[in-house]
């Protein structure tokens, strides 16, 4: 069985196209959506009926969770506002943009998307979760202390946990046994290439698995400029997000 996995795309349609051009050519059986799908992109509608689309296509083999923006655009509150400002002010400020752009039909759609979901195939279990078990906006970062990831997945007894978030791809081996991969992000990579990722999971009748990143390319410097024009306040650092370091 093969599974496409997809994380944080961020209402960039341009990207989620490219993936999933490759993702149909990998002739897959299931597509996971670990969450983030609409903040401060360029196209959250165009986006959400995509989401949509590949319901309808999938059915029940379309898995969808809840990401930490998610959740701040669906409980969107001035005071939400003001601290997303503060910390990021781009973010806060295409927060608040957002919800002048984005139909009330995926808001609530978002809203009650749940934030775990466990799943077992061939006696595997697997976790989906948008940052860590344990926290839906923990970053489990590349080239982090091996026994930090393991407490972070402590309360989870899956053998596969499946996470994104921090739009960086990686993967660890726990010493107890349970695999741990970060997929990346499809709209906003912060890999130097700035590409999309995804992973695609094989699952043998033996419950031996391999996972893979995959990434592929799209004009990141044309969703950069349409950024751009968004034009509130700090679109620029927005904008630039989306080009080569
Ligand atoms: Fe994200």
């Amino acid at each position: 069985m093969k599974i496409a996995i997809i994380s944080d795309i961020h209402a960039n349609l341009e990207a989620l196209e490219a993936v999933l051009f490759e993702i149909e050519k990998s002739n897959v059986d299931k597509i996971f959506c670990l969450g983030d799908l609409f903040l401060a992109g360029y196209d959250p509608n165009s986006t959400g009926a995509k989401i949509f689309e590949l319901i309808k296509k999938y059915k029940e083999n379309f898995e969808i969770i809840q990401g930490n923006t998610d959740k701040m655009l669906a409980n969107y509150s001035e005071e939400l506002f003001e601290l997303a400002k503060n910390k990021f002010p781009c973010m806060g400020y295409a927060l608040r943009d957002d919800l002048n752009i984005i139909d009330k039909k995926y808001l609530d759609f978002i809203r009650n998307l749940p934030e775990k979901k466990s799943i077992e195939i061939n006696n595997l279990k697997i976790e989906l979760v948008h940052g860590s078990p344990r926290k839906q906006d923990e970053n489990i970062y590349p080239n982090l202390d091996i026994n930090e990831v393991e407490q972070m997945v402590e309360n989870s007894n899956a053998q596969i946990i499946l996470c994104g978030h921090t739009h960086l791809p990686c993967g660890y081996s726990l010493n107890s046994g349970k695999t741990v991969v970060n997929v990346g992000s499809v709209g906003r990579s912060m890999t130097q290439d700035k590409m999309p990722y995804w992973a695609l999971l094989t699952i043998n009748n033996d419950a031996t698995f391999q996972i893979e990143h995959k990434t592929t390319k799209y004009d990141n410097k044309k969703v950069s400029n349409i950024i751009l024009k968004r034009n509130f306040p700090h679109s620029d650092e927005l904008a630039k997000m989306y080009l080569e370091n």
